[in-house]
Parts: structure tokens; sequence; C-alpha cells
């Protein structure tokens, strides 16, 4: 039931404040993660293990691909992170005392599945499942599961079901380094962020009649580019991907400090460029490129921390996020993105539910 809202994809988006409410009930202390829903089998091992390989589908894998940031810099552990259909046909080295970590909002994604069943003979540690289903294939076939507790999701363009599972990686990231004994400060920072998130998301979903505005300028276009560096670039995937799928614009996805390398051609002012660009260490660099964008015209639209000046000329538009710790960025400025391709598909008039040629799930190979 859609209740009060015009479409499932719009009130899965109002629900994510809830979905990570649901998510993180049970699992966070004042100074430590509580690990027991892992099981007793994985409690125990957690501390032995060294690389983390990660393998998933479409937006599941862009939550991958933010993981491997939080776990590379945070735990100190190697993290790889490939989309199922590659994985599951190659050779895959696995070395000793790895994860595999499989992701997946319904659990029954052929080639998710397919690949955690080649991974059953390659020596891996543990297998576990991040779903949003309880009773799915992949989560009955894993050694071990960690589930998102995000509702059922109706609309095919995946919206609560990311933001959640980026809290449970985020969340299994702080298991990790409590595990090997590391830094407690980070835990802290990690659990005090995920509390405050579900707060933050209300605030980010305040935009939305500004994004709205702004996606009317969207609606005649034919191309953008999505721009984000660090934890930030997977999110511009995201981003990307979310209004392909649903307004039919052709969009994609760069390194901000990749579009000098190619991509930068592209720019005229038929060209949007969306930048996820919040503060921290790389947002210097990250407007050096900006720059690049505006002196050729294109049209750019920058979501930025509201602590951080942004001049605003001509065609440009800077929209501001309440400041959050660098750990959660990611996921907060998912809201706005998720807002932005669903009103150009408004505009455009297309079946946001159910876009064209795409299932909810993908049960084909
Ligand atoms: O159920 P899964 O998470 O395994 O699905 C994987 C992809 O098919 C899915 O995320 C797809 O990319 C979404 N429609 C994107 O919005």
């Amino acid at each position: 039931d859609k209740g009060e809202y015009r479409h499932f994809m719009l009130k899965e988006i109002y629900e994510q404040p809830e979905a990570i409410t649901q998510t993180l009930a049970g699992t966070l202390g004042d100074d430590h993660v509580l690990t027991a829903l892992l099981g007793p089998e994985a409690e125990t091992r957690l501390a032995d293990i060294e690389h983390v390989h990660i393998v998933a589908c479409g937006t599941s894998f862009h939550a991958g691909l933010v993981a491997r940031y939080w776990i590379e810099a945070q735990v100190g552990i190697t993290c790889q992170v490939e989309v199922a259909s590659e994985y599951r046909y190659r050779t895959v080295v696995v070395p000793k005392n790895t994860l595999l970590i499989t992701i997946s909002q319904s659990g029954e994604t052929a080639d998710t599945l397919a690949a955690l069943r080649f991974a059953k003979d390659q020596g891996y540690l543990a297998t576990l499942a991040l779903c949003n289903v309880a009773g799915s294939s992949l989560v009955r076939e894993a050694n071990w599961r960690l589930l998102t507790h995000a509702g059922p999701e109706i609309g095919v363009a995946s919206t609560k079901a990311f933001t959640t599972q980026l809290v449970a990686l985020l969340w299994l990231t702080t298991a990790l380094i409590q595990a090997r004994g590391g830094d407690k400060q980070q835990i802290i920072t990690n659990i005090n962020a995920l509390k405050s998130l579900p707060g933050m998301v209300e605030q980010a979903l305040q935009l939305d009649t500004r994004i709205a505005e702004l996606a009317e300028r969207f609606a005649n276009k034919h191309h953008a580019l999505f721009l984000g560096r660090g934890t930030h670039f997977p999110i511009a995937m995201e981003g990307a991907l979310k209004l392909k799928e649903i307004s039919y614009i052709h969009a994609e996805a760069y390194a901000a400090g990749e579009l000098k390398h190619g991509p930068l051609a592209l720019v005229d002012e038929n060209m949007p460029v969306v930048s996820v660009a919040p503060s921290g260490s790389l947002l210097e660099k990250l407007k050096s490129n900006l720059e690049e964008v505006r002196a050729r015209g294109g049209q750019l639209i920058t979501f930025a921390c509201e602590r951080v000046e942004h001049a605003e000329e001509g065609t440009a538009q800077t929209i501001t996020l309440p400041w959050v710790e660098d750990c959660i960025s990611p996921i907060l400025y998912t809201i706005p993105l998720q807002l932005l391709s669903y009103h150009v598909a408004l505009v455009k008039g297309t079946d946001v539910d159910k876009p064209r040629n795409l299932a909810k799930s993908v049960t084909v190979e």
C-alpha cells in the first residue's frame, strides 16, 4: 500500500529513517557493538579475518564499493569488491583467512547466488550473506548472515535497501575493529554517527522541494555526469544508476580526478554535472575539478556540506546538507540523489516504480 505517497519509490525514500533505526535496533552499545546477532561461530572468528571479498550486483555492488573504503581505512585489512557476474566466471585467488560477503536486497539474484555457490569451494574462512530477506536462498546457503530490516522494497529502484546495507556494513566494519582490539575512539565515533543518522536523514529529506525545482532543468537533457571522490565516488555511481534506471537519461559517474582524463571533452552547456562534495580532506581537490566544469559552461549542481563555502555563479547551484562525521557522509548524500532521480522521472512522466525492461528481482542469468 502506497498510503499517502504517489509512488512506492517515494514512500521507500521517506521510510529510510525508520528502516535505519530498525536495522540498528539492538546492535549498538555506548562504546561497543553487540555482535551476538551474527551467531556464536561468527562472533569467535571475526578476529581471524585478514581479507574481505565482497560480491554483489547493481546497487548492492555500490554498497560494497563504499565498504571497501571503510574496511581498508578503519580495520586495516584488504578488501576487494566485484560484480557477481564477473566474479563467478573467473579464477579467483583467495588468500588464507578471507571472508566472502555477498550483498543482496532480495537474496534471490541469480548471479549473486551463483557466486556464493562458486565460493563454497574456494577455501574461504566463511561466507556471509548481507540481505533484506531472512528466508531467502542467499541467507539459507551462506555460513553467516547479517540482515537489514528495511521492510519490503517494492519500487524497482533500490533506495532504503541500499542505505540500510551501508548502515550494516559500517556496523560490520566497527565489529571487525572491535574484534581485532583496534582503535577504541573510531568505534565510538562510528557508533555515535550511526545513532545520529536517522535524524540526519530526516533533515536531508527536507530538501525535497528544492530538488524538485532543480529536476525541471534535467528533463530535456540526454546525458548527465556524476562526480565524487573517496567514499562518495560509489555514491556518484549510485546516483547515476538511479537516474538511468527511472528517467532513462544516460548518466555516468566518474571519480572526480578522472574528469580531465577524458570525460571533460563531453562537457558543454547541455551536460548537467552533479557532484557530491561534502567537506573533508578531498574537498579542495574536488573544487578544482569543478572549476574545470564551470569554465566549460557545464551546468553544475553540487551537494555540499553547509559548513563549506561554495560560490554560486552563473549556472552553478549548490545544495547544502548538515555536517556529519565522514563515516556516515556517503549514506547521507545518497538521499538527495534518490530525490533527484525521482523528481526527474516525475517530470519525464516515466513509470517510476516499474521502469521499462527491468525486474525487481533478477532471477535469470
Ligand atoms: O536484490 P539485489 O540487491 O541482489 O539486486 C541487485 C540489483 O539487481 C539491484 O540492486 C538493481 O541494480 C536495482 N534495481 C537498482 O536500483
